[in-house]
């Protein structure tokens, strides 16, 4: 009988825990019981329709072959021009290399950037792939942490500044980030550039929520001087456009880096869907509504979130300008309902709620390991899978189950 043991390189790779309690979260549903979705940052909102048609169109158009594997050269140049408008920065199509989504951009950028044994600092709690990428790639992983402020998440400055060493030769910095829902103000984020200068590491800039925000404008740490040179944008039209299924993105930097992307997309996909990429136009060219709408959606969304969960006792939440996350401090909340410090009581409180309410979450263990300095007990909700009214409806049975006597 012929045995299968995974190649030993698979123990190294990791995964998104969060996919699990969607599964258990199916179960749950598939028992009959409701569920109220705040779990997954997947989006219950359709694609604008223009993009629809633009795909539809493309496709009745034969566009159902092989195309090049950087990606067609009239996505490439629209989006050096929108991507350097919006960011204050001139690129070209060299500079563009599209790919089936932006998660692909993460492993991408490790391979081509870091040696064997080499340092990447990622952020915790931070999207789970960082972490899983730079150790399957035989790297070391190196968690830099954030503090909470009055005004939501800091990066712990002091923290990733000591955990710098000779080997470490990259730096992935997630603004406006998952997680976390916060962003860097002008201090901070010179500060990380400064950082990234003086000790000559490239930057992988995930911008994966650049233009999901309610208030300002988004900055990117690449229109930084002395950063264009060394960073790498990770874009997706995943969230702008309500596109999480179609699959596509693009990683934008220097073009030797962007060079290294092609082969590898030449090697992975040989191209990312070639209809897709004439839809992708029309997001970029076409009637911006759409999106737009789609905004005021999460905004509204957002809005009704934030108020309701500072309405319950023991729970403490941030109003994020960007992205569609909320991670509140429960720990007073936790507490007082006996579960003591650590992910597995919290892991406790998660699954106690989703059998009495139906309301589900993630917890803070579903993006990184802890750091020895966090004493505070976190969950994360996402209010792009589920309208306003269900928000209300959620959070109302929350409060009641986290305020019992
Ligand atoms: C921070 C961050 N980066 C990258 C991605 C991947 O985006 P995509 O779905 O386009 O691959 C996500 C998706 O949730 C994300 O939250």
């Amino acid at each position: 009988m012929l045995q299968f043991k995974p190649a030993s390189r698979m123990s190294r790779l990791g995964t998104e825990t969060a996919f699990a309690v969607s599964a258990e979260c199916a179960a749950y549903a598939a028992k009959g019981n409701k569920v109220y979705p705040l779990h997954l940052g997947d989006m219950n909102i359709k694609t604008p329709q223009n993009i629809i048609d633009a795909a539809t169109k493309a496709m009745n158009e034969g566009k159902t072959g092989y195309c090049a594997s950087a990606g067609i050269p009239q996505l490439r140049e629209a989006l050096a021009d929108d991507i350097g408008k919006a960011r204050d920065l001139k690129y070209t199509m060299e500079n563009i290399a599209i790919q089936p989504g932006g998660k692909p951009s993460i492993g991408k950028f490790i391979m081509s950037v870091m040696e064997e044994g080499e340092e990447v600092l990622y952020p915790t709690p931070g999207y789970p792939i960082y972490e899983s990428q730079i150790e399957f790639h035989k790297g070391k992983a190196v968690p830099y942490g954030y503090v909470e402020s009055k005004k939501g998440f800091k990066i712990d400055m002091e923290m990733l500044e000591s955990m710098i060493t000779k080997k470490t030769k990259a730096l992935v910095y997630n603004n406006g980030q998952n997680p976390l829902g916060c962003e860097s103000d002008d201090k901070e984020m010179k500060e990380i550039a400064k950082i990234a200068i003086d000790h000559n590491l490239f930057v992988l800039s995930d911008e994966a929520y650049f233009d999901i925000r309610y208030s300002g404008k988004s900055k990117s740490i690449a229109s930084l001087s002395g950063m264009q040179e060394r960073t790498v944008i990770l874009y997706t039209f995943s969230k702008k456009f309500a596109m999480t299924g179609w699959r596509l993105g693009a990683a934008i930097g220097p073009k030797e880096i962007i060079g290294q992307f092609i082969r590898l997309n030449v090697n992975d996909e040989s191209c990312s869907t070639h209809f897709i990429q004439y839809a992708a136009i029309e997001a970029l060219k076409g009637d911006q509504s759409g999106h737009k709408e789609i905004v005021k959606t999460l905004k509204e969304r957002r809005d009704v979130a934030v108020k309701l969960l500072n309405e319950i006792e023991g729970v403490r939440c941030y109003n994020p300008e960007i992205a569609f996350y909320l991670f509140p401090n429960v720990t007073s909340a936790v507490r007082r309902l006996g579960y003591k410090k650590g992910k597995e009581e919290l892991a406790r409180f998660r699954v106690d709620t989703l059998q009495k309410t139906g309301v589900s979450f993630t917890t803070r263990d579903h993006f990184g390991k802890r750091l020895p300095t966090e004493d505070q007990e976190y969950i994360r909700l996402a209010f792009s899978g589920i309208n306003a009214d269900q928000i209300e409806e959620g959070l109302g049975k929350l409060k009641k189950f986290i305020e019992r006597k």
